[in-house]
């Protein structure tokens, strides 16, 4: 993934093509519990007001950095203009590293994030993805 936009794109593709087998599915009832960690810094809600970070309703589908009103590093809007859209796949990675991640995808080896968390485990990362992706 690390390589270049490309072949993320590829990948990307390929995990939308064939992710019935590619793809373990996260638990959104999990996920829930492990979203209590968000919290502190995120609403999900419609309509959710901006806390430290942007809300987070109906994020899968949603272009990068593009919440009215709040104040984002230039990384997430950059990455949204060039063309990251967050879904269930790409939040798993995203949770893992948001610097390392919206670095490759703004394409600015210095950009930054205010987002501090990191989610160690890929399951817990898989479970809230998916919980995420049922606040719409
Ligand atoms: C300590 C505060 C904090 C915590 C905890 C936190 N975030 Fe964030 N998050 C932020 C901030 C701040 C931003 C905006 C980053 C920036 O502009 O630099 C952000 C941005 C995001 C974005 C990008 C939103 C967009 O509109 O592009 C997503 C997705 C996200 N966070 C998901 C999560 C999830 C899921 C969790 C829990 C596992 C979480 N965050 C935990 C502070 C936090």
């Amino acid at each position: 993934m690390k390589t270049g936009k490309g072949l993320s794109l590829a990948l990307a593709a390929a995990i939308a093509l064939f992710g019935s087998f590619a793809w373990a599915e996260g638990d959104a009832a999990k996920g829930k519990t492990g979203y209590k960690k968000c919290k502190a810094c995120h609403t999900i809600e419609e309509g959710g007001k901006n806390k430290i970070g942007p809300n987070l309703f109906a994020i899968g589908g949603r272009q990068a950095g593009i919440v009215p009103k709040y104040k984002y590093s230039k990384s997430y809007v950059t990455a949204g203009e060039k063309g990251l859209v967050w879904t269930e796949e790409n939040l798993v990675e995203y949770l893992a590293d948001p610097k390392a991640f919206i670095r490759q995808a703004s394409g600015d080896p210095k950009g930054r994030t205010k987002m501090p968390l990191k989610l160690k485990k890929e399951e817990t990362r898989r479970d809230v993805a998916a919980y995420l992706m049922t606040q719409k």
